[in-house]
């Protein structure tokens, strides 16, 4: 095994890119964290670092690495240098949706034929180029066609690099927590040696030798992370069967919640008779508005067109999506039912992150919502405790309120989309003066967080997901 700690290099300071670095500087290995944004550069390196992406505990951690450790965790805007000094990358590079829902691989090719321009230039030889960005199958190969092609344009086929995959699993929010206690670790890789490095990489945290404390507590036994070694298809088909996999669970779910209106049976008793079979568990079948984020739309929507490509339409995918998207015009039909006009109407919109406890916007089911109630001139109102800025196209059409409360004044309905703890924690008292303010007191729970009889008690005409 190579001697630790290893020099390691992380190309793109986005989420995936920082948490990695963090964490493996953490560990105890010398990181270069590249960067080619230069107002993102500047914040990280600033004293003290100013981490631009929301994420429990990243600051801290960035901060105190910097602080200690100054020069085993570093950041430029060099890849040459990076190749440089350390013996391996991981590409943590956006890959955002094409057209057509594959991926866009633009800047990983850039990174890939940078990678092969440095090796020849520094002339190293046996660099490890690790794919962390979720990229579809093949794209392995293609980052060896790419550099191999740059190094045969300099006369210098003769530098050898190895291609690997080592897809990441970390959920915004819990990134930390995901990273520093893995359920598996996964690398693909195309040699014996690569298998051996990324064990060496990853020997700390799978013998958990790190200090590290997570923000939240853990499950009281978490269990060991297995190291799975596969070739590099297979991991990278890994990452997105498992997305896939789990958006597949919550589309299910969903259909079902749809069943149990129709037949008067409630979901949430559904979901928790289905998840007592341990071949089936408990998580990822919470009925909702559906998914969102940067990941499951855009990953699922990835793995059917390249499946597709490959001469397999699998179309059960097209359905995972196609559930999601219903359940968004279901949920405004609900609102519609309660209302009858749209038009006019003020709605108060509880929560517009795709998640709680994250800022994130990006694919949120809050924002199509909305725009599906100012379509029909509805009036909305709206309030996240994390969310101080909507997308330019909402910014004048919907007004941002401090407060639950203040969203709910003189509203026609509460909409609820994300499942805040801070919403969950209203008592009573607090929840009869939010009704007592509103002109009618439709809530719509688009997560299921209140029970019904309790809204119901309280005065409000109370609508859930696939509850009676
Ligand atoms: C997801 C995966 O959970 C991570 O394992 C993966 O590494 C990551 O994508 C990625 O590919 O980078 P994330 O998108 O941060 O992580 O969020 P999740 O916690 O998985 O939630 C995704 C969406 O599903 C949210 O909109 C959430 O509200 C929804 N959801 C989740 C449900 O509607 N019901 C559920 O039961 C669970």
């Amino acid at each position: 095994m190579p001697p630790t700690p290893l020099n390691l290099s992380v190309i793109g300071a986005g989420h995936v890119g920082l948490v990695t670095a963090a964490c493996l500087a953490e560990v105890g290995h010398r990181l270069i964290v590249i960067e080619n944004d230069p107002v993102r550069l500047d914040l990280l390196n600033q004293d003290p670092p100013q981490v631009p992406i929301y994420e429990p505990g990243l600051q801290e951690l960035v901060e105190k690495l910097r602080a200690d450790r100054p020069e085993d965790f570093r950041f430029t805007d060099s890849i040459f240098e990076a190749v440089e000094e350390t013996d391996a990358a991981f590409v943590c590079v956006g890959t955002p949706q094409g057209e057509s829902g594959e991926a866009d691989l633009f800047y990983v090719e850039k990174v890939a034929s940078s990678i092969a321009e440095a090796l020849a230039e520094r002339n190293r030889q046996g660099y490890l180029v690790i794919e962390k960005s979720t990229v579809p199958v093949r794209t392995g190969q293609s980052i060896r066609r790419v550099m191999e092609r740059v190094l045969a344009g300099r006369n210098r086929s003769e530098v050898s690099f190895e291609v690997a995959s080592n897809p990441e699993f970390l959920a915004e929010g819990t990134a930390l927590r995901d990273f520093f206690y893995p359920y598996r670790v996964v690398v693909g890789v195309e040699s014996e040696r690569g298998g051996e490095f990324l064990r060496s990489v990853y020997q700390p945290l799978l013998q958990r030798k790190f200090d590290w404390a997570p923000p939240g507590s853990l499950p009281d036994e978490f269990p060991e992370a297995e190291f799975l070694e596969t070739d590099v298809q297979s991991a990278e088909l890994i990452k997105h069967a498992s997305n896939s996999f789990l958006a597949l669970k919550i589309s299910f779910i969903n259909a079902v919640a749809n069943v149990c209106e129709r037949s008067g049976a409630d979901v949430r008793e559904v979901a928790r008779g289905m998840g007592l079979d341990p071949r089936i568990g408990p998580r990822f079948l919470h009925a909702g508005a559906g998914f969102g984020g940067y990941c499951f739309p855009k990953d699922v929507a990835a793995f059917h067109h390249i499946s597709s490509e490959l001469g397999y339409p699998f179309d059960l995918l097209k359905n995972v999506l196609e559930i999601n998207e219903r359940q968004k015009q279901l949920v405004i039909e609900k609102l519609r039912k309660a209302l009858w006009n749209l038009k006019a109407k003020t709605i108060a919109v509880w929560g517009l992150a795709f998640k709680p406890n994250t800022e994130d916007l990006r694919g949120a089911p809050a924002l199509d919502l909305i725009r599906s109630l100012l379509d029909q001139e509805a009036e909305v109102r709206a309030y996240d405790p994390a969310v101080r800025k909507l997308p330019p196209d909402l910014q004048d059409r919907v007004a941002l309120t401090e407060s639950a409360e203040e969203a709910a004044r003189g509203a026609d309905a509460i909409l609820l989309v994300t499942e805040w703890d801070e919403f969950a924690a209203l008592s009573d008292e607090q929840l009869k003066e939010i009704q007592k303010g509103m002109n009618l007191t439709v809530v719509i729970d688009a997560r299921n967080l209140f029970e019904p009889s309790r809204l119901r008690v309280l005065g409000f005409e109370y609508y859930g997901i696939g509850v009676p």
